[in-house]
């Protein structure tokens, strides 16, 4: 049985697909008064996934009317160099979103070259003033995976109000600013938010206690079936290659949560692929026309 086929599907996929014909239209209207929204991405190396997600975001983009730029950059070129070159596209007002793809190569510093990102043009949201705003209850950007999360958690009717919330990773690009959107005092939140990491003890233990459960470390199948309570609710944010010799491409993606096992408990549950991933993209879009507008002075000053 393919995972499509189940009742209690949370389906990232068409929903995702809902948003882009949503963004097309609105983006259509906005471009009858101004130039179409315009997003840069950056990539340095050949890392395979990350030529692959790069190649997914510009395909979105011009699925729903964005202008894409795709600037690829050799893996041993120096820090200053790409430094240099997101210096210029803030300056360059025909670019309204910058994005550089992650992970960066060793020897350059990722907070470094996320922090010279004007804050009006980082539609990943992984500035410190758009993290910051977050915690503020004033977000601007909200980092895409997030804002997907908290896009599907809406649009399939889940209340979070009170509930007992279990995120598993504490990354800047997820763990951590989910924990402040489910937590926050607004409605679609209000949350009572616990977040785990690395050093957490006894990770079954609040796990069984989740009504919404929300994976994102990158370890294949950590969360079990008998570690979930029934009627939970299940976010899986994993995207993890593991070896496959008998797919095509030698590998297969498999998430954090073990499928088989956890989804006869779940009233709700995301598969991998056609979850969490596609609502990325997709809310990549959303705050690619966002920063579009605020440049045309559509919404408060940002800096
Ligand atoms: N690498 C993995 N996820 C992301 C993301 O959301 N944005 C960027 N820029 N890089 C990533």
């Amino acid at each position: 049985m393919k995972s499509g086929d189940f009742e209690n599907l949370i389906d990232g996929k068409m929903i995702s697909e809902e948003i882009l014909s949503e963004l097309k239209i609105e983006i259509s209207d906005f471009s009858k008064k101004s130039r179409p929204p315009k997003l840069t991405v950056l990539i340095v190396g050949e890392d395979p996934a990350s030529q692959v997600y790069v190649g997914m975001k510009v395909k979105a983009s011009s699925k729903c009317g964005i202008d894409s730029e795709l600037i690829e950059m050799p893996g041993d070129i120096p820090e200053e160099t790409l430094i240099e070159r997101l210096k210029r596209l803030n300056d360059d007002d025909s670019v309204d979103g910058i994005l550089v793809q992650l992970p960066l190569p060793d020897h350059i510093n990722e907070q470094k070259v996320i922090e010279t990102i004007s804050p009006a043009k980082d539609v990943d949201g992984f500035h410190p003033y758009n993290l910051g705003r977050i915690i503020s209850e004033k977000a601007r950007f909200i980092p895409c995976t997030p804002k997907g999360i908290m896009e599907l958690l809406s649009r399939y009717s889940v209340e979070t109000e009170g509930k007992e919330i279990v995120i598993i990773g504490r990354s800047l690009i997820v763990g951590k600013p989910m924990a402040m959107l489910l937590s926050a005092k607004s409605s679609g939140a209000n949350g009572t938010v616990t977040l785990c990491h690395s050093r957490t003890k006894n990770i079954p233990g609040i796990v069984s206690r989740a009504d919404i459960l929300i994976a994102a470390v990158g370890s294949p199948g950590l969360i079990t079936g008998e570690m979930v309570r029934e009627g939970v609710v299940v976010i899986d944010v994993g995207m993890n290659r593991v070896d496959d010799p008998k797919a095509k491409k030698g590998y297969h993606l498999e998430g954090d949560v073990d499928f088989s096992s956890v989804q006869p408990k779940a009233s709700l549950i995301t598969p991998v692929p056609r979850g969490v991933g596609p609502m990325t993209v997709a809310m990549l879009m959303k705050n690619t026309l966002q920063a579009a507008e605020w440049a045309r002075g559509d919404g408060d000053d940002i800096q």
